[in-house]
């Protein structure tokens, strides 16, 4: 059999996605309809053989219990589990520090996905991979611009054969443009004797963690240090993989479909805009219907209420409960829970968080990045300002009031116009 595995961090991670971490963890935030790590789910399912699927965190146990049983219905064929570590393990800790549960069922290989990222998961067309190459390991990987390249994983690999030769993470000067997708999928057996090989790395060579000053070195003691710094600490992307690609047969599949990195909260609206593409794409029925007032593609929650002389779309989500009203017009921007949109608003490039009230003749917007851009500032007067304008949970913005390229904490009103600021 077959497993997979998703990496959904903790707590401490996602800063980059505040405001709207404040409310709701990263990997359950709505996207288009559904939590982000959701999308991740639904491609596991498009995998035959598939039937358990672990999450790896170390956010409290109570945090995924609520979204496992909604999922657990939805997608009957899956069995869900969350594994919480005691502290951050890293991207290879937590998969040795579970191993007993991850072999459970002697699966022989399995997919590792991180939970951030948003993208087809051509899952099968790595498998196809797997098989036809005999590989051990097989990584996601996608071609980007060249200055954007070194904030990712980068891989070098054979063009004719689709071997990786060589493996970077985040490297300092450019070494390729085809990088880390952080989705993989591994055989049991090479990806834990790989990490077996590199605890034992890491135990056999004394670290140089804590430079003790020269009286110091005679009582320094090793194992009390080993210890405290952490030392269960495995990184997956800096510890296994430059290693796998010296040692294993490791392969990369490139994806010629949509990829992006889900880190800021801006980053949220391109990757709605991607999700509601492929709903699209495919007819999902979950989509409203295109009108002269719908502009596709667009979902709209069904306990949403949505004035039939507002204008939506493309690329915008309505979340429960949000009512929206006459003359309003909504475009590239997630509205979540329980939003209000008083008449004749509009919201562009924006997110209006929970319960959040938007004043008539108000205005609310960001700035358009390019979908496949993987940038998420924009210059303005010199500086560089967020190009999508976010409002956090419980915000409202007076009648008439304009907002333009701003982050807002929760629980703010704004009467007067603001551009270019965070307001906190
Ligand atoms: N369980 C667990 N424990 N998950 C973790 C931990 C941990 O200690 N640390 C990170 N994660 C999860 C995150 O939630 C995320 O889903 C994923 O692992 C990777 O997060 P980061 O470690 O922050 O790496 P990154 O996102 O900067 O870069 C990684 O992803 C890129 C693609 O998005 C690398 O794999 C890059 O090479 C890659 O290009
Ligand atoms: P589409 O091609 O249909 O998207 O129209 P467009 O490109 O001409 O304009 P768009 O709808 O993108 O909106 C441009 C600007 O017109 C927005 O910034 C709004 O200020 C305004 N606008 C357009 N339609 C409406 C509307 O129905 N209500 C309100 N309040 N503003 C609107």
């Amino acid at each position: 059999p077959t497993k997979a595995i998703i990496l959904v961090g903790g707590p401490s991670r996602g800063t980059r996605f505040r405001p709207l971490s404040l409310d709701v963890p990263k990997p359950l935030f709505d996207i288009a309809g559904h939590p982000i790590i959701w999308h991740c789910l639904r491609a596991v399912t498009k995998v035959q053989g598939i039937r358990d699927v672990i999450l790896v965190g170390y956010y409290d146990e109570s945090v995924f219990k609520d979204f496992i049983k909604d999922a657990s219905k939805e997608l009957p064929q899956l069995r869900l589990q969350y594994l919480r570590e005691y502290q951050a393990l890293g991207t290879a800790g937590g998969l040795y520090h579970f191993r007993d549960a991850i072999l459970k069922g002697n699966p022989d290989k399995f997919f590792v996905l991180n939970a951030d990222v948003c993208c087809s998961f051509p899952l099968n067309e790595m498998l196809k991979l797997f098989e036809d190459k005999d590989a051990e390991a097989v990584i996601l990987g996608t071609k980007v611009n060249k200055d954007v390249a070194n904030n990712f994983g980068c891989i070098v690999s054979d063009e004719h054969s689709k071997r990786v030769l060589h493996y970077v993470e985040k490297p300092e000067s450019h070494i390729s443009n085809l990088i880390n997708c952080g989705v993989y999928l591994f055989s049991t057996d090479a990806i834990f004797s790989a990490i077996k090989t590199a605890t034992k790395k890491r135990t056999d060579r004394p670290r140089m963690v804590s430079y003790p000053s020269a009286e110091d070195v005679g009582s320094y003691n090793l194992d009390v240090d080993e210890e405290s710094s952490g030392n269960e600490i495995l990184r997956l992307e800096q510890d296994i993989l430059s290693d796998l690609a010296d040692t294993k047969q490791f392969y990369v599949y490139e994806t010629k479909d949509f990829w992006r990195q889900i880190k800021t909260a801006g980053s949220a609206v391109p990757a709605s805009a991607l999700y509601l593409q492929k709903a699209f794409q495919s007819q999902s029925e979950e989509l409203a219907k295109p009108s002269a007032n719908i502009l596709p593609p667009v979902y709209i929650h069904p306990t949403a209420t949505v004035d039939a002389s507002a204008k939506l779309g493309p690329h915008v989500s309505v979340g429960p409960r949000a009512t929206i009203g006459a003359g309003v017009r909504v475009k590239e921007s997630i509205i979540l829970e329980d939003v209000e949109i008083k008449h004749d608003a509009c919201v562009l490039y924006s997110i209006i968080g929970w319960g959040s009230a938007v004043g008539a003749w108000a205005r609310v917007e960001g700035t358009p990045t390019p979908l496949g851009s993987h940038v998420e500032s924009v210059v303005k007067n010199g500086v560089k300002v967020q190009s999508i304008t976010i409002l956090g949970k419980d915000c409202s913005v007076k009648d008439e009031v304009r907002v333009q390229n701003c982050v807002c904490l929760p629980n703010k009103e704004l009467k007067r116009d603001v551009a270019n600021e965070v307001i906190m």
